[in-house]
Order: C-alpha cells, then sequence, then structure tokens
C-alpha cells in the first residue's frame, strides 16, 4: 500500500500568508530608513519569515501619510502597490491587520487610540505618548480591547549590547556594581551648517527635548539589562538656546539639548547605580556614538553599537595616584576586545521579525506597549527631577 502522505511531503509547498501593515509616517527619517526600507521592505525582499513549523509569512505594507505626493514617489521608488492619506479608510479595511506608527511624538498617541478602536494590532515608534498618564491610558485601553502590541526597542539589539547581554549571563562581572553611559554628539545649530537632526527635537512644545528622547530607550536597555529603575536624578540643560530651522528661520530652543542622569537599579545581585550622559552638545571623544562601562567585582566591560571589550580582575593593573608623576601605563593596553562569533542583523528589522513572529504564533509580547510607558514614565519623572532639584522613585506599573 503506497502512503500517499509521505510521498507528497517533499514536494508540498509551505503554506504562505501574508500580513498588511498600515505604515504612518514613512515620510520621516525612522519611519522611511529603518521601518520601511530596512526592516518591511527588506524583509519582503528576502521572501518572508519562516515560522517554526515551516510556513511562511510574508508582509505588504500599505503608506499612510498626509502627503500624497510623497507617499507616491516613495512607493514608485520602491514597488509599493498601495498608499493613501485617508488612514481612517486604511483603518476599516480588514486587509491591513496591523497599525505602525512613526509620526512625530506629538501626533502619536491620537493615532494608536484610533488603530486601537478598530482592534488593529499595534507596532510602534517611542515614546508611545507624550505623558506617562496617557502611555499607561493607551497600554490600558489596548489590553483591555485585547489588542497586541509591541514598541520599538531597537538599542536592544544593537551587537554591542548583545555582546553586553551575553557577557552578563555568561556571570562574566560577578556582582555589578555600576554602569555609565555616554550617549551624544554635536547636533549643529543650523545657521552656517544645517542641523542634522530634525527641529521639532529642539522645541519642547512640538514633543522635543533629549530626555522624552532617550530616557524611553534608557529604560528599557537598563531594565532588560540589569533590573528595574527604581530611582532617577537628572539634571536637564539647555546649553544651546537658540537654533535654526529647516527654512533656514531661527527659533528658541525652548527644550532641553543635554541630560545628566543617575538611575538606581534593582540589580539580581543587589543595587546598581546608572549614570548616563545624553546630549546633542557634546563632541566626540569616544569609540562610538554611545558606549557603556559596566564594572564588576569580577571584571569590567565597555561596549558600543558594535565595539565591546573586556578586562577580567586577574588583568586589573594596579595604578597608584600621583599627580608629580606622568603615568605610561597604555590603559587601553589593559582592554580584550570581544569578537563578534554571532552574524547581527539590522536591530529594527530583527525586532519586526520577532514581533511578526509573535503576532502570528500568538505568544506573549515583552516589549509591549505597558514597557513603553515604563519607558515615558522615566522621561517624565527625570523632567520632573531636575525642575524640582531632586531623586525620584518610580512606581511600578502593571495593568491589572
Ligand atoms: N528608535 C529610535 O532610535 C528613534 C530615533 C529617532 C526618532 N525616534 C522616534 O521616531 C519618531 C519619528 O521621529 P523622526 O526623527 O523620524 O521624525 P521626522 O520628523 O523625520 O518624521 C516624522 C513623521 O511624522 C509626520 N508628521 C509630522 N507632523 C505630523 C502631524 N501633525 N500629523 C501626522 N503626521 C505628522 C511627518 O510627515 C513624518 O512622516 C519620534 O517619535 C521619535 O521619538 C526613534
Amino acid at each position: 500500500m503506497t502512503d500517499t502522505t509521505t510521498a507528497s511531503a517533499p514536494t508540498a509547498r509551505p503554506a504562505v500568508r501574508d500580513i498588511g501593515i498600515i505604515m504612518n509616517g514613512v515620510s520621516g527619517r525612522m519611519g522611511y530608513r529603518q521601518h520601511l526600507v530596512r526592516s518591511i521592505l527588506a524583509i519582503r525582499e528576502q521572501g518572508g519569515i519562516e515560522m517554526p513549523d515551516g510556513t511562511k509569512v510574508t508582509v505588504t505594507p500599505v503608506l499612510v501619510g498626509r502627503n500624497e505626493l510623497k507617499l507616491a514617489e516613495i512607493a514608485a521608488e520602491h514597488g509599493i502597490e498601495n498608499y493613501t492619506t485617508d488612514l481612517d479608510a486604511a483603518l476599516a479595511d480588514p486587509r491591513w491587520e496591523i497599525y505602525a506608527d512613526f509620526l512625530v511624538t506629538k501626533a502619536r498617541a491620537s493615532a494608536l487610540r484610533r488603530a486601537i478602536a478598530a482592534g488593529k494590532t499595534i507596532y510602534t515608534e517611542k515614546p508611545t505618548a507624550e505623558t506617562a498618564e496617557e502611555a499607561f491610558e493607551i497600554a490600558k485601553l489596548a489590553a483591555d480591547s485585547g489588542v497586541k502590541t509591541g514598541v520599538v526597542h531597537d538599542k536592544l539589539y544593537l551587537p554591542g549590547l548583545q555582546k553586553l547581554k551575553r557577557l552578563i549571563d555568561s556571570g562574566f562581572f560577578g556582582r555589578i556594581l555600576s554602569v555609565r553611559g555616554e550617549f551624544g554628539y554635536w547636533v549643529f545649530e543650523g545657521d552656517w551648517q544645517p542641523a542634522q537632526r530634525p527641529s521639532w527635537n529642539y522645541r519642547a512644545e512640538d514633543g522635543g527635548g533629549i530626555i522624552v528622547d532617550m530616557f524611553p530607550h534608557w529604560n528599557y536597555v537598563l531594565e532588560n539589562l540589569f533590573g528595574h529603575v527604581k530611582t532617577v536624578y537628572a539634571q536637564a540643560a539647555t546649553h544651546i538656546p537658540q537654533r535654526w530651522d529647516e527654512h533656514d528661520e531661527p527659533y528658541a530652543a525652548t527644550a532641553e539639548d543635554a541630560a545628566y542622569g543617575i538611575f538606581e537599579i534593582d540589580g539580581r545581585d543587589g543595587e546598581i547605580v546608572a549614570q548616563i550622559n545624553s546630549s546633542w552638545t557634546v563632541r566626540v571623544n569616544r569609540d562610538e556614538l554611545v558606549e557603556f562601562h559596566v564594572d564588576g567585582t569580577l571584571g569590567s566591560a565597555v561596549v558600543g553599537l558594535f565595539g565591546a571589550k573586556i578586562q577580567h580582575r586577574s588583568a586589573t593593573p594596579k595604578p597608584v595616584w600621583n599627580p608629580d608623576l606622568e603615568d605610561s601605563h597604555d590603559y587601553d593596553a589593559d582592554w580584550a576586545g570581544i569578537p563578534t562569533n554571532d552574524v547581527f542583523q539590522n536591530g529594527f528589522k530583527q525586532q519586526w521579525e520577532e514581533f511578526l513572529t509573535s503576532y502570528v504564533l500568538g505568544t506573549e509580547y515583552e516589549f509591549d506597549l505597558l514597557a513603553g510607558a515604563r519607558g515615558v514614565l522615566l522621561a517624565e519623572l527625570g523632567l520632573r527631577s531636575s525642575s524640582e532639584g531632586r531623586k525620584i522613585e518610580l512606581p511600578n506599573l502593571t495593568l491589572g
């Protein structure tokens, strides 16, 4: 007797499921480069994502925005069939299962509310709202509506931070004592050289400011690598009070362009102190635009976007402070590089693939709107800490 099931199996083609994604804000820096080109189109070009059972998931975007001409240009350049300026029509169409948001921060909350009301699965840039109250409210709204959500946690996917995670998981550090983060570079004022960031970033009334921009990142980096952030003390500064916008017009920079923050963390083996400087008014004198220096009882590491180096306890020099003698010791040479043993892909794309996989399989997704709300809360309390000049405790946010 012939077993037809096994006989036909080798030639059977895996089932393909196509997921329609509303992409709102693709004319922006993040929406275009990281989410459309480097993630969704890259996933399309590689033929989709393979699920654990061998079936394939492909993606089809519909571009949404306010300017039809711009959308038409992007669609034509990348061979995208669908675009519209009518968000409500896209939300009403069951072909589009996921709503993805890369708008300016100020426009996000109302768009997310509309998408949740339409029952769409949500994937969004951070910060998820302008206030912690609204971020939490939206997280609750999505949970109560049974809508799955995902929030960009891109920094966790940086090769340097993945190497750091591996070091932490291996027990390399012993008890982790402290983390020093340096993030920043010089953003031109816009007068004699155009600024390399949008001008709204420097206006508080438009949702700008480095605390709102970066503290949501620091929250998920700290909580996923080291532990829950218990307190924040931050000093915000607007070092450059006047800048020039995209039309060469001068404007008052009403938002802070630097933040000097101290965070107390509930580490696995005790308290960890993290100190992170974030600045658009610093000239780079480090290997990468962001670096984290972690000290532990058994060893230390310095990681950046890509690189990572370590110094073990057994290879630690013994400096003696003597200001009368020039120190000839080469401290850089005491560090050993961590090899790149893995193939790292674009972090935005990797997170999109994980989110889509979790969506299709119906599994829990950790980096959700509640995680996003915790990031907004850290930013809000960071700003409050700065204005009140005191350390502030972070409450535990839960949806229950
Ligand atoms: N994950 C990261 O590393 C990262 C980095 C930079 C920015 N971001 C976040 O991504 C978001 C977008 O930032 P960006 O730098 O791409 O900004 P951008 O100014 O380049 O793009 C913003 C987009 O929003 C649209 N837009 C502007 N005003 C709008 C309005 N009133 N209504 C609807 N749409 C509007 C614009 O047309 C554009 O498509 C922000 O929330 C920002 O915080 C995240």
